[in-house]
């Protein structure tokens, strides 16, 4: 087989054969097919997609191009959750140890930054002394213990996600329906999870931009799960503005460690109970009722907090060093009237571009950089008043990029929903 001869055929829009994709991710691991040709052949998808035969395939090439962890030496119902990546997205922060306080058992296995989108292991790595590589015995041991490990794309677990990623992030190839399904659901699969709840973000700062689009994602992961004895649940969920009011690593710690001490957002809020409540009722198979209460309870009495601290220093992290730039500067408002709009792409790339996010597999995170938002859509905001604070480095801040990313208008616009709708 030959690598020019693959790229030619998905570029001329042909189908790929099970033994094509499995030639080219074992040959991609081994370090037998080079960059270049990868990310031509992940340009030609992203461009000409791929059939729902060729994302299986796909998917599996994936999965078995490294180990798997087994689970089955922790008892009980093993949940796990994973969004398809947003802006401000801080849930699994919070989600993980709430859930987990409610004796739910997670192994999780989370991503670093995707194109303008954040990622939970650079949060995480903004805490310092925080280890997102463990072994799997002790990857084991702590969800046995603790009911709660998060780890990056560790060891040798889909070592073949853990090279297209950082290909896709910098190479324009993230936006890629069969791209995003099989990233994910190789890596849900091998982190031996039985239960997995799917935040599917569409809209404006999403990898998937419409509604159609995401449910056609959303019935293909179920559809990989299902094929491989899993239970997947899609939540589709709005990414037409940043999530809660923090973006950037260090940042949006901040923002779920406030989140955990009962201060939050609404969006966040709704958000983290409708997610929460499925991993609830999967993990632990009782009644949506009984599942949202339990959280609110453990929300309340501070036990999800207890476990975030506990999860934290397990993995060696110290939170009294967060890290955050010195450098504040507020933006206002040139005028007065309602938020009908906040351009998250946009938002997004200006984060990624002071410093969060990277352009380059090689480029290094600066972790406190970000911004605040101190007004979100459907607020009314006076001439002269905060939108946002931004946390920097440099100097100089191009502000007007910033201030075009704002609609405002003096007559209300009706936000969009938060959650769309639930797809089995
Ligand atoms: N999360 C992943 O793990 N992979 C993607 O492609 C997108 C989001």
């Amino acid at each position: 087989m030959n690598i020019v001869e693959i790229i030619n055929k998905k570029r001329e829009k042909q189908q790929l054969t099970k033994e094509e994709i499995f030639y080219v991710i074992n040959d991609y691991v081994a370090g037998k097919i080079e960059d270049y040709q990868m990310s031509s052949l992940l340009m030609a998808i992203c461009l000409n997609g791929m059939n729902e035969d060729e994302v299986l395939f796909l998917t599996d090439a994936m999965y078995h191009s490294g180990e798997s962890l087994d689970l089955s030496k922790i008892s009980g119902i093993k949940v796990d959750k994973h969004s398809t990546g947003g802006v401000g997205d801080k849930t699994t922060l919070i989600l993980g140890p709430l859930v987990a306080s409610t004796g739910v058992k997670i192994a999780k296995m989370s991503g670093r930054g995707l194109g303008h989108t954040g990622g939970t292991i650079d949060k995480l790595e903004s805490i310092p002394g925080f280890q997102t590589a463990m072994s799997l015995e002790s990857f084991e041991q702590q969800v046995n213990d603790i009911h709660f490990a998060l780890v990056g794309q560790m060891g040798n677990l889909v070592p073949a996600d853990k090279k297209i990623y950082a290909l896709r992030d910098v190479t324009g190839t993230v936006d890629s329906i069969p791209l995003i399904a099989s990233s994910i659901m190789s890596k849900k699969l091998a982190s031996g999870a039985d239960k997995i709840v799917i935040d599917v973000k569409v809209g404006e700062g999403a990898l998937v931009r419409t509604l159609e689009e995401a449910r056609t994602l959303a019935n293909l992961m179920v559809h990989i799960g299902k094929n491989a004895n899993k239970e997947v649940i899609c939540v589709l969920s709005n990414m037409d503005e940043p999530l809660g009011t923090h973006i950037g690593n260090s940042l949006e710690v901040e923002e779920a460690i406030e989140f955990l001490k009962g201060i939050y957002e609404k969006d966040v809020y709704e958000l983290v109970m409708t997610l929460g409540t499925l991993m609830v009722q999967m993990g632990l198979q009782i009644s949506e009722k009984e599942a949202k209460n339990l959280l609110i309870k453990n929300l309340e009495n501070g036990k999800g907090y207890q476990k975030f601290e506990e999860f934290i220093s397990r993995q060696g992290g110290n939170l009294e060093r967060l890290e955050k730039a010195q450098k504040v500067f507020s933006v206002k408002s040139v005028k007065s009237g309602y938020i009908n709009q906040i351009h998250t792409l946009k938002l997004g790339e200006i984060v990624r571009a002071i410093g969060a996010g990277r352009y380059q597999k090689e480029d290094s995170i600066d972790y406190g950089v970000g911004i605040v938002l101190s007004k979100k859509v459907g607020d009314f905001v006076l001439e002269n008043e905060e939108l946002l604070k931004i946390y920097v480095h440099e100097k100089d801040m191009e502000i007007g990029r910033i201030l075009e990313c704002f609609e405002i208008d003096v007559h209300y616009k009706e936000p969009t929903p938060l959650i769309y709708e639930i797809i089995k």
